[in-house]
């Protein structure tokens, strides 16, 4: 196993890239700040086209990180791994198993779980090689479900701050995802009366999908644009660009994918077109709050709570940016930033 240490942005404390070329094991992790507590933040696997995509999507998504915990007032900094799946079959358990001896030799500073690509089994595995890991099958386990009810709770405040009512009953909600959290937030909006549309490039997620009662079927390139209330990217990030936002036929966008937007410019781009939007790494905090429950020690009751203040933190931006005429991605960041210290 090597680790070769890599400079790669005065914001990070500490990047890496560990690497066991015998089994095709590479990854980078990146830990972005460990001022309020060890930088917890998920494993992803996934194609990359090179080294440099894979670092930038690490530096991405463990800055985002660090906004996520501070916002949520977890005691946690902000970091996140990503493994570049190697070409052709490989072995998922020897690779998960040096994916943990790196986590371990980060002696703790960096905390993983799971996140697109790996799966609370996948834990299991780098849990033979370290103790620094959450959402194991029995300990937490999938987050998906978490992440869902404090989407849900976004999606709440986002209709209080423009109906001055919470009530989703006839709301119409659209989802572009219906992977594991979207195919919950389906659900659980459905159960409160909404009118929601799904749509999903996977066929077998579709499969599922059609079986839900009372959600219906979008042809996946018609989600963002479709005439709605509410549109909630439950897919990818990097959706919200200046095209898509300029076609988007909706009043809030409310989703849980990590980096919706694809630059700064694009928070204001929304605000200027009059959507209310809920920042990704306030309403997506519901899965990191399971984690930090199972490593806590809280009971069931103390994550639903600190999982349904999503709302009121939601609530808070969007007034906030209200009343100084900001973006709420400037409050929530200022949030954020004032909360690291
Ligand atoms: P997933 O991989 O189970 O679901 C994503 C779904 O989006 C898949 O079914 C995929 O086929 C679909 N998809 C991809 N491109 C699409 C497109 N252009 N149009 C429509 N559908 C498309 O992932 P999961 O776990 O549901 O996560 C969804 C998003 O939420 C990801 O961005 C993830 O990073 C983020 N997130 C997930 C958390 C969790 O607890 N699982 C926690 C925080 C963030």
């Amino acid at each position: 196993m090597e680790l070769i240490p890599l400079a790669a942005s005065a914001q990070h404390e500490q990047v890496v890239l560990a690497a066991d070329p015998a089994i095709g094991y590479r990854a980078i992790i990146a830990i972005h700040s460990t001022r309020r507590g060890p930088a917890v933040g998920g494993t992803r696997l996934w194609t990359y086209r090179s080294d440099d995509d894979a670092l930038h999507d690490a530096l991405r998504l463990s800055s985002a990180m660090t906004l996520k915990n501070a916002v949520a007032d977890l005691p946690f900094g902000g970091g996140k791994s990503v493994i570049m799946r190697p070409p052709g079959a490989f072995d998922r358990r020897r690779i998960m198993e040096a994916h943990g001896a790196a986590v371990d030799s980060l002696g703790g500073r960096y905390i993983t779980a799971e996140d697109v690509g790996t799966s609370a089994d996948d834990m299991d595995l780098i849990a033979t090689t370290t103790r620094h890991v959450l959402g194991r099958p029995l300990h937490g386990g999938d987050p998906s479900p978490f992440t869902a009810r404090g989407g849900v709770r976004a999606l709440q405040a986002a209709v209080q701050f423009t109906r001055g009512a919470d009530a989703l009953a006839g709301l119409a909600v659209v989802i572009q995802g219906l992977g594991n959290v979207g195919i919950e937030v389906a659900r659980m909006v459905t159960a409160e009366g909404a009118l929601v549309r799904g749509a999903d490039v996977d066929a077998a997620r579709i499969e599922r999908a059609v079986r839900e009662p009372g959600l219906q079927i979008l042809p996946p390139e018609q989600a963002l644009e479709a005439e709605a209330d509410a549109v909630m990217p439950c897919a990818l990030g990097g959706v919200l660009h200046a095209d898509a936002i300029a076609r988007l036929r909706c009043r809030m966008v409310t989703g849980v994918a990590n980096n919706q937007l694809e630059t700064d410019a694009d928070a204001l781009r929304l605000h200027d077109r009059g959507i209310v939007y809920v920042p990704d790494f306030v309403a997506n905090a519901g899965g990191v709050i399971s984690g930090a429950a199972d490593l806590l020690g809280w009971s069931a009751q103390a994550l639903y709570r600190k999982i349904d203040a999503i709302y009121d933190t939601a609530l808070a931006i969007l007034r906030q940016s209200e009343a100084r005429r900001v973006t709420p991605q400037q409050v929530a960041v200022e949030m954020a930033q004032a909360a690291v210290g």
